[in-house]
């Protein structure tokens, strides 16, 4: 079967080193492109650690840098949950792996959507601002985009603000720009990422699976989304999993609307379950996961990085 062409971008960020993984390792996917963008820490740390990664990984997909800041607003980071470096927890070796600062992240987004023969799926798991930019600069490519699928969002309550979950409160108007634009779109909202949780027999067996089973069980023990005692959330490995094991969701059609002009509530995903808003759908949302079949399928697919 051909595989899926597959671009991601991200902001490792402990959760998005496990997701890329996943994606990197899976026999489905060729990941055509990387690009890190600003999010849990600043540009510089998460493209140092994508360069880290990868050379761990010993995977070179195209690596380009994305961007440094959100569209409009200042920035914000999560490395109270992720560390200083953003990847706390785990001594890299030196990188041989670069990322290409010549082309900027929409560009090669364009690039490689048009170089590919099947459509591309494009996969979101830091802040939307690059995504945002390309679609913007590129309507021409909607026709050769297969889905863009995001972990972001909360059907209640926030993680970053009161009613904002990270990403989407990261760069509130580049969600918007992404959930406006047509294209097809899969949400894995943070609620998931907190039903399947990482518990501690799981951290422990993943410690067995080789060199980067061993990497993630140290970067684990410095994660704070969530606890090891009481469970990790994996929050951007459920974005990976809509792409190559959905059927262990419960996905639901619905209208999502991003809030982008409240003083207090800029971010906030309003997934509306029960059509308030009388809008067409936009948006295919995951709204649970079963956490056995996530557990499996979660070991399995670390399991392929040995
Ligand atoms: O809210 C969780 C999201 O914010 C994840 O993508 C995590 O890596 C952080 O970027
Ligand atoms: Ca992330």
């Amino acid at each position: 079967m051909n595989k899926k062409s597959v671009i991601i971008s991200t902001d490792p960020g402990i959760d998005d080193a496990v997701a890329i993984a996943l994606a990197l390792f899976s026999e489905q996917l060729e990941v055509k492109l990387i690009c890190p963008i600003f999010g849990n820490v600043s540009l510089e740390n998460t493209k140092l650690n994508t360069e880290k990664l990868l050379t761990l990984y010993k995977k070179s997909p195209r690596i380009v840098l994305g961007s440094h800041k959100p569209l409009l607003r200042k920035s914000i980071n999560a490395s109270n949950v992720h560390g200083k470096s953003g990847m706390d927890g785990y001594s890299f070796t030196a990188s041989n792996i670069l990322v290409d600062e010549t082309i900027t992240a929409a560009a090669a987004m364009h690039e490689v959507v048009n170089q590919s023969d099947d459509k591309t799926t494009i996969i979101g798991i830091g802040p939307l601002t690059d995504i945002a930019l390309y679609i913007h600069l590129y309507p021409q490519d909607f026709k050769k985009i297969e889905k863009i699928v995001v972990m972001g969002g909360s059907l209640g309550r926030g993680n970053y603000g009161v009613l904002s979950e990270f990403n989407f409160a990261a760069d509130p108007e580049a969600a918007k720009i992404v959930f406006d634009s047509g294209i097809p779109i899969q949400v894995a909202p943070m609620e998931v990422g907190r039903q399947a949780k990482v518990m501690p027999e799981v951290s422990e067996k993943i410690k067995k699976l080789g060199a980067i089973g061993d990497m993630f069980y140290q970067l684990f023990s410095k994660y704070r989304g969530g606890s090891f005692a009481t469970g990790l959330s994996m929050y951007d490995a459920l974005a990976i999993g809509l792409v190559l094991n959905p059927t262990m969701f419960d996905i639901v059609s619905t209208r999502v609307e991003i809030e982008t002009t409240g003083l207090l509530t800029a971010g906030a995903s309003l997934i509306d379950l029960k059509g308030y808003l009388d809008l067409p759908a936009n948006a295919e949302v995951a709204v649970s996961v079963d956490p056995k079949q996530f557990e499996e399928w979660f070991i399995e697919a670390i399991a392929k990085t040995i």
